[in-house]
């Protein structure tokens, strides 16, 4: 199994790049743009697959807009081609741009119908998830029309497996209001027991305000968070003496959860440590007004990762699932 590797140094990427693509002249046959592809790919973002340590592969992202990334150029040495190498770079880089909060991806090649060799290229942009955007016929040149495939990068799937508690350092750009009010949207957009809508939330973007909340936790925890959101919840009962107030508030929020990572900013859901016996969640309450009948459930700091995001263990799939019998 070929194991991916992020590739820092450019002359470790042009080195990669140049042993690859020269085996692949089907593909990159013309030598001068053969050349371009090498000499981009030491500025570009770049993973390399390695079997026994020899590279096997290589993928490219360029970024083309505030929202899109480009799949700038890949390969995978032919005797290691179908064996699943193409699709892991693909993942990683996949992986890299849902994080950084990219929308699409685009990748071009030539039109289905022309080329063998470019028909199984086609075939594969199209396995991993690509559509056909346009065709532009004369990008190239006329015997060699360009297609442009595109990919939304917002697939609630992606977003849902990628999620993980951040607990690293935040930087200090501020969250845009627009996008801490996307995600407070979303907690409203939460279900709700009888719709009875007992969850709030407080969107703490003001240092002085966020100070105060931060000198009260104890341990310190988000300590460089530019931004929280709080959530609050009033027990109000659904029906009889039934409270679903405690559900109420885990849907809403791990759909801010999720908003936060589509969006491109990380999160941890910190309940257990404000409502411990110390009673952090009663000094915030006191902080942000929150009146006696509501309590500080959770807070959950929204800022962009400065660290790496960590993917705890799950346990094993059919540890936890069965199909129509436990
Ligand atoms: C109800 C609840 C309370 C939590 N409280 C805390 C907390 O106080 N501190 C913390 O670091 N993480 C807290 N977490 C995050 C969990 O530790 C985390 O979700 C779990 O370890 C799984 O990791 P993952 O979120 O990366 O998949 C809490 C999660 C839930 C659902």
């Amino acid at each position: 199994m070929a194991v991916i590797r992020f590739i820092e140094e450019p002359s470790e990427r042009k080195r990669i790049s140049r042993m690859i693509l020269e085996s692949l002249t089907k593909w990159f046959e013309v030598t001068e743009s053969r050349e371009q592809f090498i000499e981009g790919s030491a500025d570009q973002l770049f993973w390399a697959s390695f079997e026994d340590d020899i590279p096997t592969g290589f993928l490219c992202l360029k970024r083309t807009g505030k929202d899109t990334v480009e799949l700038a150029v890949t390969g995978v040495l032919e005797g290691h081609q179908r064996m699943g190498t193409g699709r892991l770079l693909f993942e990683e880089a996949k992986k890299y741009a849902v994080s950084e909060g990219y929308s699409f991806m685009q990748v071009k090649t030539v039109r289905y119908g022309m080329y063998e060799d470019y028909d199984r290229t086609n075939d594969f942009y199209r396995s991993l998830g690509f559509k056909e955007f346009e065709v532009l016929e004369d990008l190239w040149d006329k015997d060699n029309p360009c297609q442009i495939y595109v990919m939304s990068l917002k697939n609630t799937v992606d977003v849902i497996n990628m999620r993980h508690s951040y607990r690293g350092s935040f930087s200090s750009d501020p969250v845009p209001r627009k996008d801490l009010e996307i995600i407070a949207t979303s907690g409203i957009n939460a279900p709700s027991g009888c719709n009875k809508q007992t969850t709030g939330f407080i969107i703490v973007d003001d240092p002085e305000v966020l100070g105060k909340i931060k000198s009260v936790i104890d341990p310190p925890v988000a300590k460089t968070a530019p931004s929280m959101i709080v959530v609050v919840s009033k027990r109000i009962n659904a029906y009889r003496d039934k409270c679903f107030a405690t559900q109420d508030y885990a849907a809403a929020i791990e759909n801010m959860l999720l908003t936060i990572v589509e969006l491109g900013y990380q999160s941890c859901w910190y309940e257990g440590h404000i409502t411990d016996d110390d009673r952090i969640c009663d000094k915030i309450a006191e902080i942000l007004g929150v009146p006696e009948d509501t309590d500080v459930v959770c807070i959950l700091p929204v800022g962009k990762a400065e660290e790496e995001i960590k993917t705890p263990n799950k346990k094993a799939f059919e540890e936890r699932v069965s199909f129509n019998h436990y």
